[in-house]
């Protein structure tokens, strides 16, 4: 039996991903050694830990939990401040795409933020966190702020010439994800990530009758194969609203090559592991290339291309 190549390489838009799967944000790529390992590893790419200009320590301990089906997290943006990514990639042989995230605390930091990553050759493309979910100091998302959002992406495109996505909360309205959507193909960003977190979700310990993260009385943002369908319904959403040009990055409940293929048939060109990399370590990116491939070689697909968007309706 001849075997066919299966391609499950990906193109954002001119940024080539040699493997459609990367981490997400926030999950082990913080330091020196969290990040050396995924330039390292089977992924695609690598995703930085969100940064703000200052380091900051975030939340108290404990601040992240997982169980069976999902994760809790209100971290509260622990990173090491812009400049030690920046001279991270700098001292670095890069071999794959790299997407500094960034999440500033302010409009004017953001702003700062990514003209410093602009002056980076380094940084294949910016991921712009429009959702972090978790700041005890600052309860609001822009994200969840439509009017704000534009004005915000308009004073960006003023000046950033970087390959630029934009990492994008769950949203639960058809409404609210035309209204983004047509906001966001006024520009002309590279990519979306979808989905953060749901946050302000709640995890109890029934012994102990208790929350089981310390910040925010217990409340954080969850993660993991529970919030699959919310990913799926965002994910196929923006495809069918936003720009063809636009692609999108799936992220949320991956934690097989199944899940995978869902969340590119709802439209997505790569995806992101977030819990599930946390659960398994840097082995799940080899683990989810072999489960992929072996799916569309049951399947009978060559690439991603040929069911990307596809998924039928009941006629
Ligand atoms: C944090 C959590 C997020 O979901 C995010 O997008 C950025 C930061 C955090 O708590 O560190």
């Amino acid at each position: 039996m001849i075997m066919k190549k299966i391609d499950i390489s990906s193109n954002i838009n001119g940024i080539k991903l040699p493997l459609c799967i990367m981490n997400a944000s926030g999950v082990l790529c913080s330091t020196d050694k969290e990040l050396s390992n995924l330039l390292h590893s089977f992924s695609g790419g690598v995703v930085t830990k969100s940064c703000t200009y200052k380091p900051r320590k975030g939340n108290v301990l404990p601040r992240y939990f997982e169980w069976s089906r999902g994760s809790i997290n209100s971290m509260g943006l622990p990173n090491f401040g812009i400049n030690f990514y920046l001279n991270f990639l700098e001292r670095k042989k890069i071999n794959k795409p790299i997407f500094l995230s960034i999440s500033g605390l302010s409009a004017k930091e953001n702003y700062f933020l990514i003209q410093k990553a602009n002056e980076s050759s380094k940084v294949t493309a910016i991921e712009l966190n429009l959702s972090c979910p978790n700041l005890l100091e600052k309860e609001d998302m822009l994200g969840y702020d439509f009017d704000k959002v534009s004005n915000f992406i308009e004073n960006i495109f003023k000046f950033n010439n970087k390959p630029l996505g934009i990492k994008l909360p769950p949203y639960f309205q058809d409404a609210h994800i035309k209204n983004i959507a047509l906001i966001l193909n006024q520009f002309p960003i590279f990519f979306i990530t979808c989905i953060n977190s749901l946050p302000n979700g709640l995890f109890i310990d029934v012994n102990k009758e208790s929350v089981v993260i310390r910040p925010k009385k217990g409340f954080g943002g969850i993660g993991g194969s529970i919030i699959k369908p919310f990913a799926l319904a965002n994910i196929h959403k923006f495809y069918t609203y936003l720009r063809k040009d636009i692609s999108i990055i799936g992220c949320g409940g991956i934690s097989s090559g199944k899940d995978i293929f869902e969340h590119i048939l709802c439209g997505a060109s790569a995806v992101q592991i977030g819990t599930q990399f946390m659960k398994e370590g840097i082995s799940v990116f080899e683990r989810l290339k072999k489960e992929l491939t072996l799916f569309l070689e049951k399947k009978n697909y060559s690439s991603i291309n040929s069911f990307k968007g596809k998924l039928k309706n009941i006629q």
